[in-house]
C-alpha cells in the first residue's frame, strides 16, 4: 500500500514538473509573439511524434521507479529537487529570455559579457550552447542550467541521468567480488560534471565510493561544489579540466561515466575524450556515456533530433546525430559494449579489456 502511494507521489511529482516545463514553453513562446512575432514561428510537432515521446517518456519514468524500488538507490533520490534554485533563479530565467531571443534573432553564437574570461578555453567550447547567456563561462548561466535542462526535457533530466547507475552499481559490484578492495577503495570520475547532479545520484547510490567529477567550467565547478557540499558523505573532488587531458595517472579509476557531453563535441574531440577516458580506466573498468539519442537507435524521433540543433544552438549535433560511438570505444581499445535506449537518451557501457 505504501509503496503504491509513493509511487503515485513520484508520478504526480514528474507530472507536475512537466506541466511545469510546458507552462514554461507557452508563456515563453507568447511572450516572444508579443515582442517580436515572426520570431515565434516553429514547426508543430507531428502527433505521431507526440505519441511517441509520451510512450517513451512513461517508461522512462517506471524503470526508474524499478530501479528505486529493487534498491539500486534509495527511493527519496527520486524526489530530488533544488527547488530551493527553482524558486530563486526561475524570475531570472524569464528574464534572460529577452537576451538570448537577441541573440538568435541575429544569429550570434559566440556573445560573451565584457567580464568573461574566453581566453584558454578551445574554441570549439566557446559558443552560447543552447543559446545560453555566456556559455558555460559565468555564474549566472551554472545557476540557471538545471532549471533550464529540467524545463527541456519536462522534468525528465535526473531520470535519464540515473539511467547510468544499475550498470554502474553492477560494474562496482564485480570489481568488490573478484578484488580485496574495501568499498572506499573505489575510484569514480564523472567527466563534464556539470552542476553536479548526476554525482549526487552517484554518492547516493554508492555511498562509500571515492568521488571525483571534471568539467571545464570554474563557474559550474563552483555550483556543483555549492550542491554536493550539502550531502553527507566525503566531499567529491572536483578538479577544472579539459576532457580530452585529464589530469589523472593511467588505469586510476574503476568506472568513468559521461552525461550529456559527446553532443556538444566536435568528431575529432569524441574521440579524444573516449580515447582518454580510457586512458584512466583501470584494466577492467566499466565507461558509461549518457548522451542525446541517434539516428540509428531511434529514426522514428528524426523529427526532434533535426530541429534540436537549430532550436538550442548545438553546433556539433548534426554529425553526433549519425556518429558510431561504437566504433569510436572499439577503436579506443573498448569491448563488450552495451546499448540502451530511454527517452531521450542512449547509453553506451563499456568495458576495458581485464
Ligand atoms: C550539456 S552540459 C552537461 C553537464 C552535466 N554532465 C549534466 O548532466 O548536466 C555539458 C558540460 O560539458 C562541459 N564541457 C564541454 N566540453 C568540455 C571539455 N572539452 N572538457 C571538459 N568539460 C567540457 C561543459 O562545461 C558543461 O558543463
Amino acid at each position: 500500500m505504501s509503496d503504491t502511494l509513493t509511487k503515485l507521489g513520484y508520478q504526480t511529482f514528474q507530472q507536475g514538473k512537466n506541466y511545469f516545463g510546458l507552462a514554461h514553453k507557452i508563456i515563453g513562446t507568447r511572450l516572444m509573439n508579443m515582442i517580436s512575432p515572426q520570431e515565434a514561428q516553429t514547426k508543430p510537432i507531428p502527433p505521431e511524434v507526440i505519441l511517441k515521446i509520451q510512450e517513451r517518456l512513461n517508461n522512462l519514468l517506471e524503470v526508474d521507479w524499478q530501479d528505486a524500488e529493487q534498491g539500486v538507490y534509495p527511493i527519496s533520490v527520486l524526489f530530488d529537487n533544488p527547488w530551493e534554485d527553482f524558486f530563486r533563479y526561475y524570475p531570472l530565467e524569464l528574464l534572460d529570455l529577452a537576451q538570448r531571443w537577441e541573440r538568435v534573432k541575429h544569429k550570434k553564437y559566440q556573445e560573451f559579457s565584457s567580464n568573461v574570461d574566453t581566453v584558454g578555453y578551445p574554441t570549439y567550447y566557446v559558443q552560447n550552447f543552447h543559446h545560453q547567456t555566456d556559455g558555460y563561462l559565468s555564474d549566472l548561466s551554472a545557476n540557471l542550467y538545471d532549471l533550464q535542462v529540467e524545463i527541456l526535457f519536462g522534468g525528465s533530466a535526473d531520470a535519464m541521468r540515473r539511467r547510468i547507475l544499475a550498470p554502474l552499481k553492477a560494474a562496482i559490484a564485480q570489481t568488490l567480488r573478484t578484488t580485496s578492495l574495501h568499498p572506499r577503495q573505489v575510484r569514480i570520475l564523472d567527466v563534464a560534471c556539470g552542476t553536479g547532479r548526476t554525482i549526487r545520484f552517484i554518492r547516493a547510490t554508492l555511498p562509500q565510493a571515492s568521488l571525483y567529477g571534471t568539467d571545464l567550467s570554474p563557474a559550474y565547478l563552483r555550483k556543483a561544489n555549492e550542491l554536493l557540499s550539502q550531502i553527507p558523505g566525503e566531499l567529491p573532488q572536483l578538479i577544472q579540466a579539459n576532457a580530452e587531458e585529464l589530469p589523472y595517472l593511467d588505469n586510476y579509476f574503476h568506472a568513468v561515466t559521461s552525461v550529456f557531453l559527446f553532443h556538444e563535441l566536435p568528431p575529432a574531440v569524441r574521440q579524444s575524450v573516449i580515447d582518454e577516458a580510457f586512458r584512466v580506466t583501470k584494466p577492467g573498468g566499466t565507461f558509461i556515456i549518457c548522451d542525446s539519442i541517434q539516428m540509428s537507435d531511434s529514426p522514428d524521433l528524426e523529427f526532434i533530433m533535426q530541429g534540436f540543433p537549430e532550436a538550442f544552438h548545438e553546433p556539433y549535433y548534426q554529425h553526433y546525430m549519425t556518429d558510431n560511438l561504437v566504433e569510436r570505444l572499439e577503436k579506443a581499445g573498448f569491448e563488450n559494449i552495451e546499448t540502451q535506449v530511454h527517452f531521450m537518451s542512449k547509453y553506451l557501457i563499456a568495458r576495458k579489456p581485464a
